[in-house]
């Protein structure tokens, strides 16, 4: 079964569909299945990371899908302990070993690690990458306003996505208005809140009734119309498809306003504040 998914172009050209499946968790023979299953249903866009441990398990599924590897997107992202310029170099060869790809289609450093201040260094290994086709769009995750304007700054490069935390009790408005005066798109991770009490919250439950739609697909539209990729994890068939089935109806200025109404400043599923928190 094919479903058509509305696609955004990024700053240096490169197409995505609007949702792609999340990875973290989907690994071993359970995990191709899941993301097979998924690319047959028509997902496209595929996230990953060096330290999820499942770029093999992403690899392995493109080959036994039916969709030719030119069709698929496949993302993967740097670990903060490979943040220096050699040690990057080194880890995007590596994840693409790993997943036996020739190329990435998108390649994000995981989390700035601003104590560490390295991350410029990461990028320019990121910019050489790309110069020498290992990867084709080259992105970041977790960087605030400020990591961003350094990133340009100092090398004239700004990134094509930022992929942030983003989901109804935590919306991201100020960041998002950043990205979109800075031409860069937002992607959000944990987009359904990883399945937590978002999924309970009795405003968005009345919006799904009036639509006869879930609240996971209230939810996944509201990003959408917020101008966002999401990139919902299911590992069930069911859940991937009803993921993707969003594009039938569509939000009015109130609901939209409802969702936005939930967020709040502590609304983080584990307090990873940025300019604090850090991954390696
Ligand atoms: N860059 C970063 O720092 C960062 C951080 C976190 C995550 N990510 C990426 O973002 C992706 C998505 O975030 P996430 O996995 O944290 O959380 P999520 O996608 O918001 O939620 C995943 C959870 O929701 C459940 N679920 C999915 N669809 C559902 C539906 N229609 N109805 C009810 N439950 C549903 C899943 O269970 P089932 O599998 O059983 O359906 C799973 O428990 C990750 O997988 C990862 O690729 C990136």
């Amino acid at each position: 079964m094919m479903n058509q998914v509305p696609e955004i172009t990024l700053n240096d050209g490169l197409t995505l569909p609007v949702i792609g499946l999340g990875t973290y968790k989907l690994k071993g023979s359970m995990g191709v299945n899941a993301i097979t299953s998924a690319i047959n249903l028509g997902y496209r866009l595929i996230d990953s990371a060096y330290n999820y441990e499942n770029e093999g398990t992403v690899g392995e599924a493109v080959r036994r899908s039916s969709v030719p590897r030119q069709d698929l997107l496949i993302t993967s992202k740097l670990p903060g302990r490979y943040q220096s310029y050699e040690l990057a170099i080194t880890a995007i060869q590596e994840s693409l070993y790993r997943a036996h790809l020739d190329y990435y289609d998108l390649y994000l450093i995981h989390w700035p690690n601003p104590k560490q201040d390295k991350y410029v260094e990461a990028w320019q290994a990121l910019i050489d990458a790309k110069k020498w086709g290992f990867i084709r769009s080259i992105g970041v995750c977790n960087f605030l306003p400020e990591h961003l304007e350094r990133l340009e700054k100092e090398t004239g490069v700004k990134p094509s996505i930022n992929q942030i935390e983003l989901h109804p009790f935590f919306n991201q408005g100020q960041q998002r208005k950043y990205h979109q005066e800075h031409h860069i798109i937002t992607e959000s991770w944990s987009p359904l809140g990883r399945a937590n009490a978002v999924l309970e919250n009795e405003t968005i439950k009345q919006i799904a009734n009036r639509h006869q739609k879930t609240v996971s697909q209230i939810i996944l539209r509201w990003h959408y119309q917020l101008g966002a990729i999401s990139i919902p994890k299911s590992a069930s068939p069911e859940r991937q498809l009803e993921n993707l089935s969003i594009f039938d109806f569509s939000l009015d200025e109130s609901e939209m306003k409802m969702i936005n109404g939930l967020t709040r400043p502590d609304g983080r599923l584990q307090n990873q504040d940025p300019a604090i928190y850090e991954e390696f």
